[in-house]
């Protein structure tokens, strides 16, 4: 290998790092309670854009980013079910010495999305506040 190949191979390396933490993660199941969760991230960071005025109030997309995390919540506990481990995850081993807490955590999330009524944009910032308290309640004790 000539330097400069070398060097494009360790560019790449950077990129594909960057650009995928979950590449380390060989645990299917693992892989895919974090991809579930990501998409949580994804659609809150819709609805704080929105809030932020970074983008337009879209009352059509507030309802699909809420019923998604309505969603994504459901399935949480089927996901997060079986006890997986790798390296990379940052799932506390507390969750299966303490399931049923760990399921009602993703109940009250899935409760809140019920709950919000989201009709202009100043709902917005509350709205976020209540999903966002029941994200940290579950991750404050079940995340690393
Ligand atoms: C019932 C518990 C629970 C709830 C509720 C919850 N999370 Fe998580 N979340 C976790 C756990 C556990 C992990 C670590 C998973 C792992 O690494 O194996 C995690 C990881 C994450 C990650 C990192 C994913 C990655 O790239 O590896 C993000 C982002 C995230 N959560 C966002 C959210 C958001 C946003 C909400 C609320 C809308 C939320 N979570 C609600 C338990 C929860």
């Amino acid at each position: 290998m000539n330097r400069t190949t070398l060097a494009i191979g360790i560019a790449l390396a950077l990129v594909a790092g960057g650009a995928l933490a979950h590449s380390g993660v060989k645990n299917a199941t693992v892989l895919a309670r974090m991809e579930l969760m990501k998409d949580m991230g994804r659609q809150m960071k819709v609805l704080g854009r929105m809030d932020k005025g970074f983008i337009n109030f879209d009352a059509g997309a507030v309802q699909v980013a809420v019923a998604r995390i309505a969603v994504l919540a459901e399935k949480t506990p089927t996901l997060f079910e079986a006890p997986a481990q790798d390296p990379n995850s940052e799932a506390l081993p507390v969750i299966w010495d303490d399931f049923s807490t760990f399921a009602q955590e993703a109940q009250a999330l899935e409760m809140v999305t019920a709950r919000l009524t989201i009709v202009q944009q100043i709902d917005l910032h509350p709205a976020l506040k209540q999903l966002g308290a029941a994200c940290k309640s579950c991750h404050g004790r079940f995340r690393k």
